[in-house]
């Protein structure tokens, strides 16, 4: 495929020249491939919106190489420092205060007095950042509410030429969105990730809620349906329904053709590195209905069942 690079030296070149014209190129990080522009640049966030079809109001995270970046367009404390040290660079990403005087254009925070920031931990987007003098707004490399890529290959399945820079990272070893936590305010998970709010909880040393999605809440970004293969699903499935892909975890399933398994050792997070994959494949074989067994709500667990119930709204 034309629009696939590999990561050399002379293709990151390549990368960091695109951006700096302000346009959009795809690259990997260890969760899921996202599309990358310039946070400091309207006309490239508004080129981001464009080619995703997202909504407005639903903010962008952005990526930083190092804390000193940071410092210019966010307010933060000791709390966020404990988790900083922690987990990052990693799947975390910490929702703060916007400085009044950031340069982090409105149009990528959809003008919140909040900005979502992480740190990834993938060497090809590290190399990039911090190479660059502005950090980059990344969001998930797919049309707004459809399953995040994983591969380079994904993200031509998703944007085909729409998109004229994929840069290949091999696979994200993730395979799911990152932790999103809220420390602007009550502090509070917004997205469970493989960062559990257990291991949150155990930093800062306090139970920590999960945000709850309620139907008089209109949080930006907490869309209901989401993360969707566009299939309808069922979940807590004990069979598979006529003609449909079964999606299940564990021994004892054998020999169907319609089966799918997340992961046969019982391995959370082999299953949740497995979803995006497994509703890919399912989606390309044109099933017209996924069965979903009942996935243990643990650990990473917990995530994996926050992106099924937002498959199947
Ligand atoms: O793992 C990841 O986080 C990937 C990789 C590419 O870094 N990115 C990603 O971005 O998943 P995206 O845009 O698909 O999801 C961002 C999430 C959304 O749920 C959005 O609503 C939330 O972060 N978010 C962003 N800014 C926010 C803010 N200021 N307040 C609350 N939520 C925010
Ligand atoms: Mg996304």
């Amino acid at each position: 495929m034309k629009n696939i690079y590999k990561n050399s030296q002379i293709n990151l070149k390549k990368a960091k020249r695109i951006l700096e014209k302000n346009n959009i190129i795809s690259v990997p990080t260890e969760t899921v491939y996202g599309l990358a522009g310039n946070a400091y640049s309207k006309e490239s966030v508004k080129r981001i919106y464009k080619l995703k079809k997202r909504p407005k109001k639903n903010p962008l995270i952005i990526h930083y190489h190092k804390l000193s970046d940071l410092k210019k367009d966010a307010y933060f404390d000791k709390t966020f420092l404990k988790l900083f040290k922690k987990f990052s660079p990693g799947p975390l990403t910490y929702v703060l205060k916007k400085r009044k005087n950031s340069r982090i254009s409105k149009f990528a925070n959809a003008n919140l007095d909040s900005i979502a920031v992480r740190f990834p931990k993938h060497k090809t987007i590290k190399f990039l950042l911090r190479r660059l003098n502005f950090p980059l707004a990344i969001p998930s490399a797919n049309i707004s509410m459809s399953v995040s890529p994983i591969k380079a290959s994904d993200v031509f399945d998703e944007f085909g030429k729409k998109i004229r820079f994929i840069l290949d990272g091999g696979r994200s070893k993730i395979g799911l969105e990152s932790t999103v936590i809220n420390l602007y305010g009550k502090i509070k998970i917004l997205r469970p990730g493989v960062i559990s709010n257990k291991q949150i909880s155990k930093v800062l040393r306090k139970k920590i809620p999960t945000y709850v999605q309620s139907k008089k809440i209109k949080s930006p970004g907490m869309l209901k349906r989401h993360y969707s293969p566009g299939i309808p699903i069922q979940l807590n499935s004990k069979r598979p329904d006529y003609k449909a892909a079964f999606i299940v975890f564990g021994k004892g399933y054998k020999g169907r053709r319609d089966m799918f398994n997340l992961s046969k050792n019982k391995n959370l997070n082999e299953a949740a590195k497995n979803l995006y994959k497994i509703f890919r494949k399912i989606k390309h074989l044109k099933y017209k209905k996924i069965n979903v067994v009942k996935i243990p709500n643990r650990n990473i667990g917990i995530a994996i069942n926050d992106r099924l119930k937002k498959a199947a709204n």
